[in-house]
């Protein structure tokens, strides 16, 4: 293999995600022997400002299918691209842009773009055999980030179970990615036997691999997750603390939020009430889309009434750059979901991470609800530095892919590795709350 890292080839086909609905697959080949593949994740709950992934319609997979995007990528992406160096990331990425010609991506298909963008990159480490957290950290230390595990979902991830779409684990007194993983997995397994111990439902896994037991709200899920750090023998907000993605958008109708006692209809100021309710009664570090993506004048509130909190950004967001700026000049949140997804290349995605880290947001790399046994994520948080990561629970395979990757990163720095530790979220939690402020744990707990 030589190091010519030209675009010789481009290959696409529909492949499956971990839903089982069509995505987009490709494998792009350089001159020199290098090669790279990448199929697409997809979301359930997506917000209106994502990059348009272009379905079939008609009869196949439910009019889900992907056949036109993966032809897109043969008539008209990957003969755009060939012969372009695929080292120069940026460059393959605009010229896909342009040959779509449209904002949101629509015309072609983010799906087809990003997988050509996302196996170009990685085509472009394995031709230069560089691992793709190296490239991707351009000189920079690589940084292991906090995890955020599913633990219990509700809303489109699990049949409207509960109204909140997920209830995470957030083990900020970890030492190492190893410990974080372990004490995530062993208050996956507590979770699961509290809800055994009242249904039937504990067998029953959620698209992210969390619980999807019926529970009348969110309170109801956050007593689980938090008797389950208990029953874990650690201890709560110090050991393992709780993220909350109440996935917002997803609630709004007619007249306000449908959040609390199924069917009430409350404002964004009763919503923000609830949540900082809440965070008094459970041991919650970070809440993701608190209020609605148009709800821009809530997010200044809730961010400043919920100050002990990481106010993060998904659907209002939606990785997009000038949403972004916009959020950053109302101070709408502390902290920004990335997902490459959203954004539809690879070089638009590090613009925004680049963007944040200069306006002092948080960034936290997330994988879809409908993803694939890629593990690239991994190594995007880690040589982008992103210090926080979000891809589901610790089982099904399209989620420990991403962890196991993150595992092997890990062991393969040995003494060298850093990880983000607590450190990734105290620096954005503006009024620090007792737990947060406590010294690190050493590392051989767990
Ligand atoms: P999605 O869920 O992939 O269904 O959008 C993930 C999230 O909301 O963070
Ligand atoms: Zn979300």
């Amino acid at each position: 293999m030589s190091t010519d890292t030209r675009i010789e080839s481009v290959l696409a086909w529909e492949a499956l995600d971990s839903r089982g609905n069509p995505t987009v697959g490709t494998e792009v080949r350089l001159r020199g022997g290098g090669r790279g593949t990448a199929i697409v994740p997809a979301g359930a709950s997506t917000g209106s400002h994502e990059a348009r992934e272009l379905r079939d319609g008609g009869t196949r997979h439910g009019g889900r299918g992907v056949r036109r995007a993966v032809a897109n990528v043969g008539t008209e992406i990957g003969p755009a691209v060939r012969g372009l160096d695929a080292a120069d990331q940026a460059a393959v990425d605009r010229i896909a842009r342009e040959v779509d010609g449209t904002a949101d991506l629509g015309r072609l298909g983010a799906n087809a773009i990003l997988a050509v963008s996302l196996a170009n990159q990685l085509a472009a480490a394995d031709g230069l055999r560089e691992p793709l957290y190296r490239l991707l950290g351009d000189g920079a230390p690589p940084l292991l980030p906090m995890p955020m595990v599913n633990i219990v979902s509700g809303g489109a991830h699990a049949g409207w179970s509960m109204d909140v779409q997920d209830i995470l684990a957030v083990p900020l007194g970890a030492s190492s990615l190893a410990e974080a993983i372990e004490w995530a997995a062993r208050v996956r397994r507590a979770a699961a036997e509290l809800v055994a111990a009242r249904d039937l439902t504990a067998a029953l896994v959620a698209d992210e691999g969390g619980l999807g037991p019926p529970l009348p709200g969110a309170r109801a899920g956050l007593e689980i997750v938090t008797a389950a750090i208990e029953r874990s023998g650690l201890t709560p907000l110090a050991d393992v603390a709780i993220a909350v993605d109440v996935a917002a958008t997803q609630l709004v109708g007619p007249g306000g939020y449908r959040l609390g006692e199924r069917g009430t209809v409350i404002d964004s100021e009763r919503v923000i009430a609830t949540i900082a309710e809440w965070a008094r009664a459970f041991p919650i570090v970070s809440v993701e889309d608190p209020l609605g993506e148009e709800d821009w004048d809530g997010w200044t509130r809730a961010r400043d009434a919920l100050a002990g909190l990481q106010v993060l950004g998904d659907d209002l967001f939606a990785t997009d750059l000038s949403r972004l700026r916009r959020g950053i000049a109302a101070g709408a949140a502390d902290a920004v979901l990335v997902k490459p997804n959203q954004n539809g290349t690879v070089s638009g995605t590090k613009a925004v991470v680049e963007e944040a880290r200069q306006a002092g947001l948080a960034t936290v790399i997330s994988a879809r609800s409908g993803d694939t046994e890629d593990s690239w994520l991994a190594d995007f948080a880690v040589g982008w530095r992103t210090g926080q990561i979000k891809v589901g629970s610790t089982m099904r395979a399209e989620r420990t892919a991403k962890w196991n990757r993150l595992l092997q990163i890990e062991a393969e720095l040995g003494g060298a590795a850093e990880f983000a530790g607590r450190a990734a979220l105290e620096l954005r939690v503006r009024a620090p709350r007792a737990g947060l402020s406590r010294g690190p744990r050493s590392s051989s707990a767990g």
